[in-house]
């Protein structure tokens, strides 16, 4: 099976290419990645040299680029992880994330469409679905519920499943679409909440808590996320939606205090800003249709992952450090400078 990935240099996108390496060697992947301020080659690194394993930079959005990869390369699956991801960056400037997550999707589903891909599978969040009351504890997001965005980010989220939805009931598109809830582990841009907390603390310094620290994210490990979306594509039903969680809701504050205690840090550290604008209060997920239909559970719990991650990054200073440097973004030129097609 040959498969792309976009967005591979991403956190999820570079975690579900080194779990598909490993787990099915057989395969090919085509990771195509536009290396923004998210993107990071040497999350990809150890994977470079893998005959198996190719990276095309190049974006999403881009219709010539991308309709002459798919003629080239001829591809069985996509996996559509590329996005614009942060939410507070999305309200700072919106349209960015229009572009890539609305207009990128459509060009990906085109090319799928004409060349015959026998599986699109759109990666979407939990996000779409809006937020939930924090003391209403016994409501979770299913499949059914309503699509309720608050951020330009989860707007461009939704209208791309509506994108995908369409492109299956009229063109007969195979696809597959996942609502997984908050990821974390390796890999992960230190700008969103938990790398963030953990890279901060590390270096001593204060720790930014949103409002009053109470809104509810449900927190899956993400090698949990990668292997439902393998399932999918390969057990999951066409036409289908899949929503991707474990159960496991926490405050920020909870987040945050449980990662000081593993690294032996003191709350002293934790300052209260000002609060997110249309801050969800809280997202939570009900898998139990992936797990009845296709088996999955999670297999992580938040004290097993949150305890890997932390000692992920203190075993990868030089990772994190040279995004915080700003290094990172040297190593496509180092690696690649002077060798693109
Ligand atoms: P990320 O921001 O870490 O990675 C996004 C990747 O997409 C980067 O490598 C970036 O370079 C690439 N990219 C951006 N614009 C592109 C373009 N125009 N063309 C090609 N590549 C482009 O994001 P992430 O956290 O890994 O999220 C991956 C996907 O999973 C996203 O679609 C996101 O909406 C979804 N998701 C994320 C979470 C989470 O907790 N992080 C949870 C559920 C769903
Ligand atoms: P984030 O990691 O940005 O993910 P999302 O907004 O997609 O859920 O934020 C997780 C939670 O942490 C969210 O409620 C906002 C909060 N937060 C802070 O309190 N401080 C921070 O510095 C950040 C980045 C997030």
């Amino acid at each position: 099976m040959k498969i792309l990935v976009t967005g591979g240099a991403g956190f999820i996108g570079g975690n579900f290419i080194h779990y598909m390496l490993k787990e099915h060697p057989e395969d090919e992947i085509v990771c195509l990645d536009l290396l923004t301020y998210a993107g990071n080659m040497e999350t990809l690194e150890p994977v470079l040299g893998n005959p198996k394993f190719k990276f095309v930079k190049g974006d999403i959005t881009d219709r010539d680029f991308v309709f002459h990869l798919f003629e080239e390369e001829k591809f069985d699956v996509v996996v559509n992880f590329a996005a614009e991801s942060h939410v507070d960056r999305s309200i700072y400037d919106p349209e960015v994330f229009l572009k890539t997550n609305i207009l990128g999707t459509a060009c990906l589903l085109d090319a799928s469409k004409k060349f015959g891909v026998k599986r699109y599978h759109q990666v979407s969040t939990d996000e779409v679905y809006g937020d939930l009351p924090i003391e209403e504890k016994d409501l979770f997001f299913t499949e059914e519920s309503n699509i309720h965005t608050s951020s330009p980010y989860s707007a461009s989220k939704a209208s791309a499943d509506l994108l995908v939805q369409a492109y299956m009931k009229t063109y007969q598109l195979p696809a597959t679409i996942s609502r997984c809830s908050n990821n974390y582990g390796p890999y992960h841009f230190p700008e969103k909440l938990i790398p963030l907390v953990i890279t901060r603390a590390l270096n001593n310094e204060t720790i930014p808590v949103y409002g009053t620290g109470e809104n509810v994210r449900d927190w899956l490990y993400v090698t949990d996320h990668c292997r439902a979306i393998d399932m999918i594509i390969r057990s999951g039903k066409e036409g289908e939606i899949y929503n991707i969680g474990g159960h496991n809701e926490k405050t920020n504050l909870e987040v945050v205090k449980a990662i000081l205690k593993a690294l032996n840090k003191p709350e002293s550290l934790i300052t209260f800003v000002e609060d997110r604008k249309g801050h969800d209060r809280r997202y939570a997920i009900d898998p139990t249709k992936i797990t009845e239909q296709l088996g999955w559970h999670h297999n992580y719990s938040f004290e097993e992952g949150i305890k890997m991650t932390v000692d992920w990054y203190l075993s990868h200073r030089e990772w994190w450090e040279h995004i915080i440097n700003g290094e990172y973004q040297d190593y496509y030129e180092k690696m690649y400078g002077g060798k693109e097609q």
